[in-house]
């Protein structure tokens, strides 16, 4: 699944490849790959007329290397072509994930949804503005 295609290819990380696996193309889900092993995801989609970030993970071995920002900003392109906004729930004790989406431009939108996840925790929502999608609007 994870050979030659390589969007990020002339990058630092130049082992790692991010690409749409066959099949997602519409839903936004985007896989990192060293060799040939995914290692992160991303998952996008459309929902209430805005586009969402479901999940993003990077394989321990592999994190801050820009492999989670440069899946942001694959995402992030892909989604903005269709919406103006893009939001996301994130866990509120999750401190990487959160300094990761202010990294990609989200900010916090003041709501809260109080013990959200299975270990009690509160989800913050977080969102951005898509620049692409209003050019193209106008
Ligand atoms: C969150 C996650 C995807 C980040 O992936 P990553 O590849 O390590 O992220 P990057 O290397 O691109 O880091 C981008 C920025 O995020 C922030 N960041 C990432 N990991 C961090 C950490 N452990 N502590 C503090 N900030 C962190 C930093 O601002 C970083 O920029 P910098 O390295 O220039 O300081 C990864 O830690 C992960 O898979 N966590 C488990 C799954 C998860 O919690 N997903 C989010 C909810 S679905």
């Amino acid at each position: 699944m994870c050979h030659r295609t390589g969007i990020f290819s002339g990058r630092s990380l130049s082992s790692n490849r991010i690409r749409q696996p066959l099949g997602a193309r519409r839903g936004g889900f985007i896989v990192a790959c060293s060799g040939d092993s995914v290692v992160g995801y991303v998952v996008g989609a459309s929902a209430g007329g805005e586009g969402m970030i479901q999940s993003v993970a990077v394989t321990p071995s592999l994190r801050r290397r820009g492999v989670g920002a440069r899946l942001m900003e694959s995402v992030i392109g892909r989604l903005s072509e269709k919406h103006g906004r893009i939001s996301l729930l994130v866990d509120a004790s999750n401190e990487a994930a959160i300094r990761l989406y202010h990294k990609s431009r989200f900010s916090e939108t003041g709501r809260v949804i109080r013990g959200y996840y299975p270990n009690g925790s509160d989800a913050i929502e977080m969102s951005r503005e898509s620049v692409l999608h209003h050019r193209n609007q106008r």
